[in-house]
């Protein structure tokens, strides 16, 4: 049977987990991934297969997404606030689904690295019985536990499948399944489950290990390898799709002022003066952060931290370049390489330069080699050149996330 065309299918992506077992300053579906918003990968690879028409999106309470995660996808994304388990955000979900969809899928948030083929395969899989979920065979030795943490048996792993996501299933199956479910006051774990119980054949379709879910913090370090691994590949094949790079340009002046620090690169510079601003007036990184936005087409400085606004009086830059990269970030891109100019006649720089491209690398998660910064005089000419200020330029590369 051939499969579904894309406006019978839509997807319900649970991300309404606390995701306890991975605590961190933001909740798990908003940890970083190459850069990248975990969820963000996940609604990329989903969308970007062209195998599906619409996305519902179950998010914690308030059930807003955060600015920019969901621009730029090729499938409409309706979010809905997630519910106390993850099987009543998968029935939020359904039930925000447009009436012509026909087929299912359901995908967790927290497995970004989706192989996009899958869902063909899934789609493909679930045509006979209705139903489908993709899974891999027990490939390790299975034990019973006794108590005391001591094996009881060795249980013969034929037939063992370990079930992953997407979980494919016609609408209609699901929710039967779901009121079934609920009339009975049962819990699944997955989709299948609940519609194995009432009866439904699923389809066991291969998985794969890159699929694997966030679950702890040694997942996402192994996410992390996958991720890297798959953009070498990418770069090493012609026709790899991994490597799409943004370029941005940043330029910013400041005039000196006397009895302020002079900050540069996130480094205070001993000198007899310091440059005016609003902010801490470090114009390297000014420059730098305008070069990022510049890459991503995200307007400029004065566009996010307006010093109209006293909230960034005597911000500190570093603090905004980190808030830039978060930007970018929520848009899919991430940093590659930075190199700046600082035009000063005075003071010397270069013992300082080192010390700036580790703070700028720290600020831009980019390793040290991939952060230049480089310092020169007008030669006396000009503003720089009769010591009236500093000027910056800064060129940056964007990497588009790999998903
Ligand atoms: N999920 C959901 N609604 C819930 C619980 C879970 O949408 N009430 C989602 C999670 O966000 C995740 C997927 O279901 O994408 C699988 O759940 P799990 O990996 O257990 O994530 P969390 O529940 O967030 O993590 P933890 O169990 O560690 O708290
Ligand atoms: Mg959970």
């Amino acid at each position: 049977m051939p499969i579904p065309p894309a406006e019978k299918v839509g997807a319900i992506v649970p991300a309404a987990g606390r995701g306890e077992r991975l605590p961190g300053p933001v909740g798990k579906q908003y940890r970083l991934l190459g850069g990248v918003p975990l969820i963000r990968h996940t609604l990329t690879r989903l969308a970007g297969g062209g195998r599906i028409g619409s996305i519902a999106l179950a998010l914690p309470p308030p059930a807003e997404a955060p600015p920019g995660l969901l621009d730029g996808l090729k499938v409409p994304v309706r979010v809905v606030e997630g519910g106390r388990t993850r099987q009543e955000s998968v029935a939020r979900g359904l039930a925000a689904l447009p009436a012509g969809v026909e087929w299912v899928v359901v995908h967790d948030g927290a497995r970004p690295l989706l192989p996009p083929e899958l869902v063909e395969a899934c789609l493909a899989g679930a045509q006979e019985s209705g139903a489908s979920i993709a899974a891999l065979p027990v490939s390790d030795t299975v034990k019973r536990a006794r108590e005391e943490g001591f094996a009881a048996e060795t249980l013969s792993r034929e037939g063992l499948w370990l079930a992953q996501t997407p979980q494919v299933a016609r609408r209609d199956l699901l929710e039967r399944a779901f009121e079934d479910a609920s009339a009975r006051g049962r819990e699944g774990t997955d989709e299948a489950a609940l519609l194995e119980s009432i009866g439904v054949r699923v389809r066991l379709v291969p998985g794969a290990a890159s699929n694997l879910k966030i679950t702890t913090p040694e997942d996402l370090a192994l996410a992390e390898a996958y991720l890297a691994h798959s953009a070498e590949e990418g770069e090493r094949s012609p026709r790899g799709g991994s490597a799409l790079i943004r370029v941005g340009m940043g330029f910013d002046v400041h005039r000196f002022e006397a009895g302020r620090r002079l900050v540069l690169g996130g480094v205070e510079v001993p000198f007899e003066k310091g440059l005016a601003g609003h902010s801490d007036a470090d114009v390297l990184t000014h420059a730098i952060c305008d070069a990022l936005l510049g890459a991503a087409a995200l307007g400029d400085i004065g566009l996010h931290f307006p010093d109209t606004d006293a909230r960034y009086r005597g911000a500190d830059s570093m603090e905004l370049l980190r808030r830039v990269v978060a930007l970018a970030a929520a848009r899919g891109l991430r940093p590659h390489n930075v190199d700046a100019v600082v035009v000063a006649e005075r003071p010397r720089l270069a013992p300082h330069v080192g010390e700036m491209r580790r703070r700028l690398a720290g600020a831009l998660g980019l390793p040290e080699g991939a952060v230049s910064v480089k310092a020169t005089t007008s030669e006396r000419l000009g503003f720089t050149g009769r010591g009236e200020g500093i000027a910056a330029h800064a060129v940056c590369a964007l990497r588009e996330g790999p998903s």
